[in-house]
């Protein structure tokens, strides 16, 4: 019997251990630590934004305010708390999820981008709605959008060389495109408008022959589609060649940015797998530690049983002596 109770004992204390090894990969994540209260909205400065941690959190550096999952533009859902601040990656922005009790990344808007990480108790220029920076819209005089970046890069801009506006400062070598805050456009005067238009590259060609046109953003004249028999084929009229520089192809318009542009958004991909995985990884342990502990429970259910059922045969059993 003394040792049946010491197995029993042992069996209960490993059921213990693996409940709070359950409880433990549930409540990994570090949620806040009193329950988050519901706001109006968060401070509206950097300054506020400081005096206002120091009064709600004894460490003012664990202040958060964040949108919520159930925040939509039309029905806002903000909380402030306290709670050890993460570093969020670059491209995303906080949010706390209320159901999950714990702090997630979110995508950058369309409008909205941020270039590098940064931690989740920050004050953020454009609300708590948004990712920190806003994006150029490329609408001063004489410019159009080039490139819409992405949750990591600004837009870059261009000037309307259809309507002759040229960048007012030099670009570099074989660039078409600018970021907002570097240039301006102003008009180019000085092609004769007889005869000659602008380029992708701003400078003075020759207009295209008839029957050709020069396409947005490409640097050759191409036939008209209609009317035309050889179709499809690139035919160059440009009897300015001195000014073409040679570095640019003419069949791609060039998008300088694009490049770097593609290398942080993998990298972000990288790190949500990493959290993918992080989360399947609690999970199966969730899985385990309960199926474990169901396995063991039937286990001494038996055990019990078993013991329990001896003993009425060893007490029928002394019955039948004293009988
Ligand atoms: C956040 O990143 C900074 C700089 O890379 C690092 O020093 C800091 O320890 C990180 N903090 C957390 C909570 O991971």
């Amino acid at each position: 019997m003394k040792y049946i109770n010491d197995k029993k004992e042992i069996i209960y204390n490993i059921l213990r251990l693996l409940i709070i090894l359950h409880f433990c990969g549930v409540s990994d994540g570090q949620g806040c630590q009193q329950s988050p209260k519901v706001v109006a909205s968060c401070p509206q400065s950097a300054y506020d934004w400081i005096m206002h941690a120091k009064i709600v959190c004894t460490e003012s550096n664990n202040y958060h305010c964040l949108i919520t999952e159930r925040h939509q533009d039309n029905k806002q859902n903000i909380i402030e708390c306290c709670m050890k601040p993460q570093n969020i990656t670059r491209g995303h922005m906080p949010r706390y999820n209320l159901n999950k009790k714990d702090l997630q990344e979110i995508e950058c808007q369309e409008d909205y981008y941020m270039p590098t990480q940064f931690p989740s108790n920050r004050y953020r220029d454009h609300d708590v709605q948004h990712c920190k920076y806003m994006k150029s819209n490329c609408n001063m005089e004489g410019m159009k959008i080039c490139n819409h970046g992405s949750t990591t890069t600004d837009r870059s801009c261009y000037c309307d060389y259809k309507e002759l506006y040229v960048p007012e400062l030099p670009l570099d070598p074989g660039e078409h495109c600018f970021s907002l805050k570097d240039n301006l456009c102003s008009l180019r005067n000085d092609c004769d408008k007889n005869y000659q238009e602008l380029d992708m590259m701003y400078q003075c060609v020759n207009i295209c022959k008839i029957g050709y046109f020069r396409p947005e953003n490409e640097m050759i004249c191409r036939h008209l589609p209609e009317g035309t028999t050889i179709a499809g084929k690139v035919t160059s009229e440009v009897s300015v060649p001195d000014n073409i520089k040679p570095t640019v192809k003419a069949s791609t318009p060039p998008t300088s940015t694009k490049d770097n542009m593609v290398k942080p958004e993998m990298e972000n991909q990288g790190t949500k797998d990493n959290h993918i995985v992080a989360l399947y990884g609690v999970g199966l342990v969730c899985i385990a530690t309960t199926i474990g502990g169901v396995v063991i429970g039937i286990f001494v259910l038996r055990r019990y049983k078993k013991a329990s059922a001896k003993k009425l045969s060893m007490q029928a059993q002394s019955c039948d002596i004293l009988l």
